[in-house]
């Protein structure tokens, strides 16, 4: 997969990519993700990428030339399955989201600032707006970081254990079940005995009915539509 981020503040969104489990994707050569700062794509001396509202009213809008440049470049270099904005209005991001974009070859994220960008980049070259909550963030960089991580880690081949992503919790519209590690007993409290019976038919049972339970008392409206 390549991934394609526009922002006006690369320094912002670079770091996640340089640790842990999205390093190690980007090394094994199972996701490429470029940078572009929109301001390369400023045609004024200043650099700007934004104007005053049309009509008045407070903040800066991103303007539609630079945006228009960069995406018309990258798209003449390959063919994009989408052309994402970050925006708090768009659609919220879910494991279902996540887990159908993590089949993409390549995609592009817009990141918004100010107050948003001209609406003619929405008509015309997003295809598609994703919001990671019911908040707004100051821009749409650690928004895109967020959606990078949860579309990367489903990459085949990006977990060691694939199976992993598989019993993360919301597969399956469950949460995911309590789990233990050693030592067994610490200041008195034990892990459930069945995690230590070595019975794994058993073991699969009770973590079923506590991802259920834990899923009914937590979010039952995972459970709606079951
Ligand atoms: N930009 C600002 N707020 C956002 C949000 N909640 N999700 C995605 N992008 C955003």
């Amino acid at each position: 997969m390549r991934i394609d981020i526009i922002t006006v503040l690369p320094e912002l969104i670079k770091s996640p990519f340089e640790a842990s489990i999205l390093k190690r994707a980007i090394a094994k050569g199972l996701v490429e993700v470029h940078f572009h700062n929109l301001r390369d794509y400023s045609t004024n001396k200043h650099k700007n990428v934004d104007d005053y509202q049309f009509g008045g009213g407070a903040g800066m809008v991103m303007s539609i030339e630079p945006i228009d440049k960069c995406i018309t470049k990258l798209k003449a270099e390959r063919t994009y399955d989408e052309i994402i904005y970050m925006t708090p209005d768009g659609q919220t991001l879910n494991q279902q989201v996540a887990n159908a974009m993590s089949m993409f070859e390549n995609i592009i994220i817009l990141c918004g600032h100010y107050k948003g960008v001209d609406q003619r980049v929405r008509d015309h070259f997003i295809t598609r707006e994703i919001s990671i909550g019911d908040y707004v963030l100051s821009g749409g960089e650690l928004g895109a970081a967020v959606l990078c991580d949860a579309i990367i880690r489903l990459i085949p081949g990006v977990l060691s254990n694939e199976t992993s992503a598989l019993t993360d919790s919301f597969q399956d519209n469950l949460l995911a079940p309590p789990i233990y590690t050693r030592p067994a007993e610490y200041k008195g409290w034990k892990v459930p005995d069945i995690l230590l019976s070595g019975n794994f038919p058993e073991i699969e049972k009770w973590r079923e009915e506590k991802a259920y339970e834990h899923t009914k008392n937590r979010r039952p409206d995972l459970l709606e539509n079951e």
